[in-house]
């Protein structure tokens, strides 16, 4: 019999945290107490946190180390020459900002861009990078190919750019000038918000030239580069040779610039960059980075969060590691889908998507059926996931007064890095298995209290079914954690 490694994690255990179990009443009260927004719940009351892979990755033991070399001065640390070496040499942009996350790099690239009234595409944008859009002024528009709207669908390169629509509203901008300009395309590596999904070399060399054939600058959003790297080495024709690096580094070299958060892909806690090539641009960047980060030799970092940084960026294009992370959510996503789970089909680099509309058709989009299942996991088995639905993305459009419903109701299931084995996935599993076998018994949620933007992280909610909350999910307490 052939003995494989792939799911054999590529490391030892050094130090660990323990978890403290609870049971079902115990986690019913803390449900309640956190109004069901499990935004509100401590995280020394989950039993696996897998609410988001931002930050949450664990260390190895050359980073821990590397900490200690952290060169804390204002100005030209040790530390920062370590982290804009090793950054220089993966993307091969000579211009590097240090950020003290990846917002913060959209932020400055943003305002510096100039993005009011001018569009800006994206195979789709994150929030926060929506966001920094739209609160300069700026149009953030979605152009991922069709197949990326159908959630079953299996298809290699989900997270790819519609290249035909690209290339009609390049050409609209730059003939028409009723249409507005385009101040930047950018491609999110892998697609976050749209399930995890990579994007092709081929897809990512087209929509390069694309953008020089009509002057306008090119992006990453490079957040899980690695991973995207990962699957292009597995499943675009001709690049199974190639080694990791060389893929990221050909991907850095189609754009003219990059936003990154250090929490993904970089393997740390906090930290991210800007890089750029326009050194005019770079420059403008640099004043406003000065101005609400920090000197540019650190933009808000300690000089061991740089250490940390520069070391996780090496051990990211490790292909065991890399190996390990693909198959692990690979096989948790079949493994939900087993138990009776629709997912986003692939599974994606970072994360597996539920969807929650098709697994509750009788909860509508009014009564929250993401939250319902997610509160669910948490209280079957102290799983914490995130809905990505209408709590998140609805509410009252102020253009037309109406309520507002997310196109899909997801629930995410992000894998930290290097954080949890193999036995607490088969655990979330079993649980997500046991909340399946029910789903009919559970039922929506009201929102209470809600704020005007961002609802989801500060909203009070409350369970349809009468005025008692505990009669929302009366399940036999014979579940897994109870
Ligand atoms: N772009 C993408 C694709 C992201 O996934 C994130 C963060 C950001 C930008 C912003 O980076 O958090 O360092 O400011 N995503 C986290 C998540 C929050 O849970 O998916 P940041």
């Amino acid at each position: 019999m052939a003995i494989s490694t792939a799911l054999f994690e590529p490391f030892r255990i050094k130090s660990v945290e323990p978890i403290r179990i609870t049971g079902r009443e115990e986690r019913l009260e803390i449900l309640e107490n956190a109004d069901w927004n499990l935004f509100r719940v401590r995280s020394e009351d989950v039993l696996i946190d897998l609410f988001t892979d931002s930050g949450t990755g664990a260390m190895s033991d050359a980073q821990w180390a590397a900490l200690q070399r952290g060169d804390e001065a204002y100005a030209g640390s040790r530390s920062w020459f370590r982290f804009e070496s090793r950054v220089r040499e993966l993307t091969g942009l000579p211009q590097i900002l240090p950020t003290h996350q990846g917002r913060a790099a959209e932020r400055i690239l943003f305002s510096c861009l100039g993005v009011a009234g001018k569009r800006v595409i994206n195979n789709t944008h994150f929030d926060t990078t929506r966001a920094n859009i739209e609160a300069l002024g700026g149009i953030a528009i979605d152009l991922a190919i069709p197949e990326a709207r159908q959630p079953g669908l299996d298809h290699p390169f989900k997270g790819n750019m519609d290249l035909g629509r690209l290339e009609l509203m390049l050409g609209q901008s730059s003939g028409d000038r009723s249409t507005p300009p385009v101040a930047a395309v950018m491609l999110t590596v892998t697609n976050n918000s749209g399930g995890g999904q990579p994007a092709s070399l081929a897809n990512l060399r087209a929509t390069s030239q694309l953008c020089r054939r009509y002057g306008v600058p090119f992006f990453l959003d490079a957040c899980r580069f690695a991973e995207n790297a990962y699957f292009i080495k597995l499943r675009e024709p001709g690049q199974a040779d190639r080694t990791v690096e060389s893929i990221a580094q050909e991907m850095f070299s189609l754009a003219d610039g990059a936003t990154f958060s250090a929490k993904k892909d970089g393997l740390a806690n906090i930290g991210g960059f800007l890089g750029l090539s326009d050194e005019h641009l770079a420059q403008r960047c640099k004043e406003l980075l000065l101005l609400t980060e920090g000197f540019p030799t650190y933009g808000g970092l300690a000089g061991r969060d740089l250490e940390a940084i520069a070391v996780g960026l090496t051990e990211i294009v490790d292909e065991n590691y890399l190996r390990h992370r693909v198959e692990t959510t690979r096989l948790f996503g079949r493994g939900l889908a087993a138990a009776g789970l629709p997912i986003i089909e692939p599974p994606g680099g970072h994360a597996i998507y539920i969807d929650a509309g098709s697994l509750l058709p009788h909860i509508p989009p009014h009564e929250l059926p993401g939250q319902a299942l997610s509160c669910a996991l948490y209280l079957e088995g102290g799983v914490r996931s995130v809905e990505i639905g209408t709590l998140m993305f609805g509410g009252i459009d102020p253009s037309t007064g109406k309520e507002r419903f997310a196109p899909l109701e997801l629930v995410r299931l992000a894998l930290p890095r290097r954080v949890y084995t193999k036995s607490h996935l088969d655990y979330v599993i079993e649980v997500a298995a046991d909340v399946a076998a029910r789903r009919f018994e559970l039922s929506g949620l009201r929102i209470v209290e809600q704020a005007d933007s961002l609802r989801h992280f500060t909203a009070r909610l409350a369970p349809i079914v009468g005025d008692d909350s505990r009669e929302m999910m009366q399940w036999e307490p014979e579940a897994v954690g109870a």
